[in-house]
């Protein structure tokens, strides 16, 4: 079998990474992570890659005059190692229609949000201060607009009364990191189809819910 050769795009810590990475070590899983590579030369995410034996680069894009220039840069790296696919996973620079253009069905993003709610920044504490039960996380492939473009796989958590942003934020990526590699799986192993600004093909069950609140939890009286 054939792996798809994917590069993981960080700008940070790199969880989602590492969560990818340790998926792919499983020689039957559909994709290969031949790079992992970054647009900040420090960012910790390169030093844990590394560590888990997969090779690493950094293209700084503050050395660059604009964004094509950067872009560039990026593609003759992706060039370089015959990356097939790429992974956004916490990276923080914004691409070019043209750019996305060349990687159109061939690049993912996670978001911490049911997306198309809260698209941007501070998506925790948007949905804390807006009273929301649920929230969630999104794996989508990439469009020319931020936080858009159809969506290959979510994860709903409940959002507790005494959340705060980082616990909501920890019970969100938790799931992350159950649904990157799972669609990373998906299509790479081309059991979903782009339809559209939907993505058909993949199991689900039409009776799994999630209600808050659950009243099957030990309720209390508020008095
Ligand atoms: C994640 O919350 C992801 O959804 C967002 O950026 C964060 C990256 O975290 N795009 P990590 O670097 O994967 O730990």
């Amino acid at each position: 079998m054939s792996r798809l050769r994917t590069a993981i795009l960080i700008s940070g810590r790199g969880s989602n990474m590492d969560a990818l990475i340790a998926a792919a070590k499983d020689r039957n899983f559909p994709a290969d992570i031949a790079l992992v590579l970054s647009n900040r030369p420090d960012a910790p995410g390169l030093a844990k890659a590394k560590a888990a034996g997969v090779a690493t680069a950094a293209v700084d894009h503050k050395i660059y005059a604009g964004r094509e220039e950067f872009e560039r840069s990026l593609q003759l790296v992706l060039e370089t190692y015959r990356i097939e696919f790429i992974c956004l996973a916490g990276f923080m620079r914004m691409f070019t229609p043209g750019f996305v253009g060349l990687w159109r069905g061939r690049m993912l993003n996670i978001h911490p949000a049911l997306l198309p709610s809260y698209r941007g920044l501070d998506t925790h504490q948007r949905a804390l201060a807006d009273g929301v039960k649920i929230h969630g996380a999104t794996v989508h492939f990439v469009a020319p607009e931020m936080d858009e473009g159809p969506i290959v796989a979510q994860a709903a958590v409940p959002v507790l009364d005494d959340d705060t942003p980082q616990t909501l934020a920890a019970r969100v990526l938790a799931q992350e990191h159950v649904i990157y590699p799972m669609a990373l799986q998906l299509v790479a192993s081309d059991a979903v189809r782009i339809d559209g600004n939907r993505v058909l093909g993949a199991p689900a069950s039409d009776d799994a819910t999630l209600v808050v609140p659950d009243l099957t939890a030990a309720p209390r009286r508020i008095a």
